[in-house]
């Protein structure tokens, strides 16, 4: 049966990740897979997350299934988280929640209930978006469309294209939208932008489907929800996939949500119901450890504080280090301005660079970024932003390695 497999290559954000662990060279820069990395290239355990789980392992007698939607205090604390403990959709009792492995889980039984409910339907995603939302969302079986989304020329949004692109499409289309942090740009709609998108949602009967993988990297817990707060409260019904990986430290321990809005509560204990039979045709029940661990860390009232100060020291170490490579590149690289990235939000930019390009850097200064150009910002390092600086303006120069 498998002896006609092909063998394929990994896809390019797994097939850097390998690359980088092989290359022995010290100089070595990992701008590649989307983890947070400290000042000291870690990805460290963050220390709130640390002491719940030991507070999970000392508690725990069983190993016995939680049960087929998960954990229900962590799926109202990641409800709450999302949306805000006071909105307006969990006051009225029209959201439900499903604990999954990961946001990838999460976007994969939201679209077996698209399907399910809709066989024909089509998701649209941004131009660009995540390499894996395609076999994600294709693997169900929904056919997929592209909307234009992202402006190499001035690193922001082409809103008026994307609004244009969205208007022609048909009652119950699925618009794929990244709440913030968009990956791999790091171009994120405006407030206003998101007000907008509103209403034309609306008017054209549109359903959204909002990926929230990096909430708090950003802005703010709430600034990096402001989209999906605002379409809850206001849209009869929307998906929403969340992701503890980033903000939580949680990358291995595969820790996320779907939640799906509905108009009142009893479609949405039907969807609910709908959505535990897909999963259990998927993975059954979801893994325990890492929702255990966040509904500790979200329920504590100690440790909630200090994860937010980690969190907050994260995003500022982000922040700081856009500022800062804005800075070395214009020393470098006269001529070209790179001043968008000080303006993105998140972990990722695109940084507009050729794929020849960026394979140099890689061959000859052992600085990893995905082929398209996506650089992970949290990779660099007050000792590594000279190193980086300098390789990028010799490689735009056309000497690099001379
Ligand atoms: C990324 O975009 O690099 C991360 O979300 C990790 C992954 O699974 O691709």
């Amino acid at each position: 049966m498998f002896e006609r497999l092909e063998l394929i290559t990994a896809d390019t954000i797994l097939s850097l990740m390998a690359a980088y662990r092989a290359d022995p060279d010290p100089r070595k820069v990992d701008l590649g897979i989307g983890v947070y990395r400290n000042e000291h290239g870690e990805t460290p355990v963050p220390a709130a997350v640390r002491e719940a789980e030991a507070a999970v392992l000392a508690r725990q007698t069983t190993k016995t299934y939680v049960g087929p939607a998960g954990n229900p205090g962590f799926n109202e604390a990641m409800a709450r988280l999302a949306l805000g403990a006071e909105h307006e959709a969990l006051v009225s009792n029209r959201v439900r929640t499903i604990q999954c492995p990961g946001g990838c889980g999460a976007l994969r039984l939201g679209a077996e209930l698209i399907r399910y409910a809709s066989a024909d339907s089509v998701v649209h995603l941004s131009d660009p978006t995540w390499v894996n939302h395609v076999p994600l969302l294709s693997g169900s079986g929904l056919k997929l469309e592209r909307y234009p989304y992202y402006d190499a020329a001035s690193g922001g949004v082409r809103f008026a294209a994307m609004v244009a692109a969205l208007e022609q499409l048909p009652p119950r289309a699925v618009v794929l939208l990244h709440a913030s942090c968009h990956n791999p740009t790091g171009a994120d709609l405006s407030q206003a932008e998101w007000r907008e998108l509103l209403s034309l949602v609306k008017r054209r009967q549109l359903l959204p489907f909002i990926d929230m993988a990096y909430q708090g990297l950003g802005e703010s817990l709430e600034a990096d929800a402001f989209g999906l707060r605002l379409f809850a409260a206001e849209l009869p019904e929307l998906l929403y996939a969340v992701s503890c990986s980033k903000n939580f430290g949680l990358y291995r321990e595969r820790t996320g949500a779907l939640g799906v809005v509905c108009e009142r509560a009893a479609q949405a204990d039907a969807a609910l119901s709908q959505l535990v039979r897909l999963a259990r045709g998927l993975w059954s029940m979801p893994p325990d450890h890492g929702a255990a661990i966040v509904h500790g860390v979200l329920t504590d009232a100690a440790l909630r504080a200090r994860w937010l100060e980690e969190l907050d020291g994260m995003r500022a170490r982000i922040q700081g280090l856009r500022r800062e490579v804005v800075r070395r590149l214009a020393e470098h690289c006269p001529g070209r301005d790179f001043g968008f990235i000080a303006r993105h939000h998140g972990m990722f930019s695109l940084f507009g660079i050729s794929t020849a390009q960026v394979r140099e850097l890689r061959a000859q200064q052992h600085i990893y970024m995905v082929d398209d150009s996506r650089m992970n910002v949290a990779g660099l390092r007050r000792e590594n932003l000279e190193y980086f600086a300098r390789s990028v303006g010799a490689v735009l120069a056309g000497s690099a390695g001379r």
